[in-house]
């Protein structure tokens, strides 16, 4: 790899996760499933829901705070904010917007980045290249999301999936060799009709006849969306593995995108991994889309899993499709 003069990596990470918790049992109650169910084909025993007034902004924003009290630095030295998410407040402002504002982040940038379930690394991606370039030092990335305001609560073939929650991650400069050492970033805009909300957009613009048909709600082909993950989320570990120059050998963890427990099993298989050295949090959370990374990374932080210099895997899929990985080493002192 070309030497570079600043490495970018993690100071600091947070999360929220609104109080409502909805389990299996009671979603049994509202559509023609059960827990064994859920739980066989999925691994996902409850997921949390976000309170109808509350928006996403609103979850980030306790999230940011936990991360830039980890960090050690204040809202007003934040360059740039980057948020991930397929469930903004409104699609204008962007939602980036709206947290600097709450966080009094005035002297940020801010913008929305649309990578779905990948979110979070594609927008992990930009903060690094803005801090290694030198041009901004401290970039708070955020993955955050309310899939329970754009779920069909009467289809069980995607009700039981997701759930709202919100990750956050100030980066910025770190020592030489620790950080980011590598990303494998990806699109497969030939499968896009597999995962779509069809009336959100130009496309589609809302009407009165589409909300009577549930169009601005997730569709989903389930099966073609688990075979394009199974392959990809292991795979694009290994790609990320070779441009650091590394063997599957060298990884301490993997912090997948939580979507499906099979998912995260066969990833893990692939690359030789025990599940003891996976992070997973499915069963509590289910899929929360852009912000099941950044929550699952920021939970193992703070319960001090991670050792300073331990080589860390960030892997996820999702709509577009897309599919996104980073080699990290972990740069903060336990
Ligand atoms: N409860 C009970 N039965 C159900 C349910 C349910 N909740 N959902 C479906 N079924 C039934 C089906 O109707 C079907 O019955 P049939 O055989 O009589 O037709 C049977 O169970 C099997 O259904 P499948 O769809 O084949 O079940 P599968 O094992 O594929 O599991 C699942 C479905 C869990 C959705 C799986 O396909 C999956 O996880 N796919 C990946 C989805 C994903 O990760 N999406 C998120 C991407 S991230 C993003 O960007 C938002």
């Amino acid at each position: 790899m070309t030497e570079r003069r600043i490495n970018a990596g993690i100071l600091g990470t947070g999360h929220y996760l609104p109080p409502h918790i909805l389990t299996n049992e009671e979603l049994a109650q509202r559509v023609d499933t059960s827990d064994e169910w859920i739980t066989s084909r999925t691994g996902i025993h409850a997921r949390r829901i976000a309170a109808a007034d509350v928006p996403v902004t609103a979850l980030a924003e306790p999230a940011a705070r936990m991360a830039l009290a980890d960090a050690g630095i204040e809202a007003d030295a934040i360059d740039l904010i980057i948020f991930a998410t397929l469930t903004p407040d409104r699609v204008i402002p962007a939602a980036a917007c709206e947290l600097q504002r709450r966080l009094g982040a005035v002297h940020a940038a801010a913008f929305d980045l649309s990578a779905a379930c990948s979110g979070f690394v594609y927008a992990a991606a930009v903060a690094c290249q803005f801090i290694e370039a030198g041009i901004y030092r401290h970039v708070l990335v955020i993955g955050a999301e309310e899939l329970s305001k754009v779920v069909d609560w009467q289809d069980r073939g995607t009700c039981i999936l997701f759930g709202d929650g919100a990750g956050a991650a100030v980066f910025g400069p770190v020592s030489a060799g620790l950080g980011a050492l590598a990303f494998d970033l990806g699109a497969d805009g030939s499968q896009g009709e597999a995962l779509t909300i069809p009336a959100s957009g130009s496309l589609h613009p809302v009407t009165e006849e589409r909300l009577r048909a549930g169009e601005n709600f997730i569709h989903m082909d389930g099966k073609a969306v688990f075979r394009f993950a199974v392959t990809v989320m292991g795979k694009t570990v290994e790609t990320s593995l070779a441009r650091a120059g590394l063997t599957k050998d060298a990884l301490d963890w993997l912090v997948p995108h939580q979507a499906n427990i099979r998912i995260i099993e066969a990833a893990a298989k692939r690359l030789g991994l025990p599940l003891a050295q996976v992070i997973i949090n499915i069963e509590n959370y289910g899929n929360m889309s852009a912000a099941s990374i950044p929550v699952a990374l920021s939970e193992a932080a703070h319960a001090h899993r991670f050792r300073r210099g331990d080589r860390i895997a960030l892997a996820g899929f999702g709509a577009g499709l897309t599919w996104a990985s980073c080699i990290l080493r972990w740069a903060k002192e336990d």
